[in-house]
């Protein structure tokens, strides 16, 4: 269970889930700012990001922790409000600038490599307040956001990632509206957010490209959400097709036109457009991309970020009455298997990682691939002593290492996530992902590490599971 010499272990954070200081020093207010403040039960508890893990103030403590482990990666994510309080270049505020200067600066002196998100989940509020994702404007503001960070990091950033989860942040936020701006378009929404953030991080990617490669020699790719959707009954090819389409409408929505040719998969767009016709809608729900957008579209990613947690069983689901929503386009309905352990949505099937590695590789020309997330939760009240948890890690790490050596899946990083427990999105801070356990009830917001974070260290350590002699 070696794996091979160089292989990268990291962990991972986003902004909004750590840092806290949501006013402080002219930080600008990001949609999860209002939506939390809005209260209304959307969030467990109605808590809010206000402090959370407070790593604004309290970044030393997390290097402590990143130190402990042993960490060849750091992945964390700019809060680009803290940069840029309106989404725009109109004003720099440098505190924020400051404060990102210094964890870089501090994490290459300690020979650890930055990884750093543009864009998780936190909308600056003012660009959401002109239409957000949905608005086509906002494509040419998240590029200059872009190439504002390439040229004030890049000289020491080199592995970028220009937006986190887009494929199920489109459909959370834009099509059922469990994340703000919470008005849900339910089938109209999700693609047409998704269309504009394909676009964005294509131009952001050439921006890169023709403005920053030559000289800062960095990456730039995207992370995607994605759930192993296997079929419910292998010997059935109804679900087979079935689970080839839901891998189609959850994964290549994005990483066909990005990875392949510019375009979306065949079947999510006959699905679509078949369905939209019932409905009576005078065209496809599904925006469609121009010949020249297909051509700066294609390419456009330097490796592959995937983020597993689960599985699911799917079935072919026919949508009888033509109801709206993205099931009832893909027509799958899914399941789990009740030999499954679980908590909260995370059903623990380590195989379905390295089926899902094996399907990037065979789909996708055997790219590089970085895990940028993968963990498994706990609920409150949490366990230090989380020996099952360490259990879900420990059967993870032998599927990649036989993704890697028995696949010749091309994997170099993986990413834990997250380095501390966190704000949990819709949960709170009722779920926990951490490596290290946070005090969310004491003002110092200790950080204590759970057992799994030990086991972690050791496996850096060993760059394996076997322990050197
Ligand atoms: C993926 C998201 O990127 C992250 O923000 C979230 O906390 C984890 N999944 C766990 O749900």
């Amino acid at each position: 269970m070696a794996f091979p010499a160089g292989f990268g272990w990291g962990a991972a954070t986003a902004a909004y889930q750590i840092e806290g200081g949501w006013d402080a020093d002219g930080k600008g207010p990001c949609v999860w700012d209002t939506f939390t403040h809005q209260g209304g039960d959307r969030v467990f508890k109605n808590q809010t990001g206000d402090v959370a893990c407070n790593s604004y103030t309290l970044w030393e403590e997390d290097l402590k922790c990143i130190k402990q482990l042993g960490l060849t990666h750091y992945r964390f994510s700019l809060s680009w409000s803290r940069l840029l309080p309106d989404g725009t270049t109109g004003f720099i505020n440098q505190k924020g600038v400051d404060y990102y200067n210094k964890i870089i600066d501090d994490l290459l002196k300690n020979k650890i490599i930055p990884m750093v998100t543009l864009f998780h989940f936190d909308m600056p509020q003012a660009l959401e307040d002109k239409g957000g994702w949905l608005s086509e404007a906002t494509i040419d503001v998240f590029d200059q956001y872009a190439r504002f960070c390439f040229s004030t990091f890049g000289d020491r950033v080199k592995h970028w990632i220009t937006m986190n989860e887009p494929n199920v942040f489109a459909i959370l936020a834009y099509d059922l509206g469990f994340f703000p701006p919470a008005v849900p378009h339910v089938g109209t929404g999700g693609y047409q957010a998704a269309h504009n953030l394909i676009k964005a991080h294509a131009r952001a990617w050439h921006s890169y490209n023709s403005l920053f490669r030559k000289e800062q020699k960095g990456l730039v790719s995207l992370s995607f959400f994605t759930v192993w959707l296997e079929p419910a009954d292998p010997n059935s090819a109804s679900d087979k097709q079935a689970s080839e389409r839901a891998l189609a409408f959850e994964l290549g929505v994005f990483a066909k036109p990005i990875f392949i040719d510019g375009d979306y998969p065949e079947v999510v767009k006959s699905q679509i457009a078949s369905m939209s016709k019932r409905q009576g809608y005078p065209s496809s729900r599904l925006p469609e991309f121009t010949e020249e957008e297909k051509k700066m579209i294609k390419g456009t990613a330097d490796f592959f970020a995937v983020q597993y947690y689960t599985t699911r069983l799917i079935k072919h689901k026919e949508n009888k009455e033509g109801e709206l929503g993205l099931l009832q386009d893909a027509e799958i309905d899914y399941s789990t298997d009740p030999s499954w352990k679980g908590e909260n949505w995370v059903f623990v099937v380590p195989w379905g990682l390295r089926k899902l590695l094996k399907h990037v590789k065979d789909t996708y020309n055997n790219p590089v691939i970085y895990i940028t997330e993968n963990g498994f939760p706990q609920c409150d009240p949490p366990s230090i002593d989380d020996t099952q948890r360490w259990e879900c890690f420990r059967q993870t790490f032998q599927e990649l290492s036989k993704a890697i050596q028995i696949d010749k899946v091309n994997l170099q990083i993986y990413c834990a996530w997250s380095l501390l427990d966190n704000f949990e999105w819709n949960d709170g801070y009722r779920v926990r992902f951490g490596l290290y356990h946070v005090d969310f009830e004491d003002p110092a917001r200790p950080r204590v590490p759970y057992k799994s974070a030990k086991e972690y260290a050791k496996v850096i350590r060993n760059n394996g599971l076997e322990e050197k002699p």
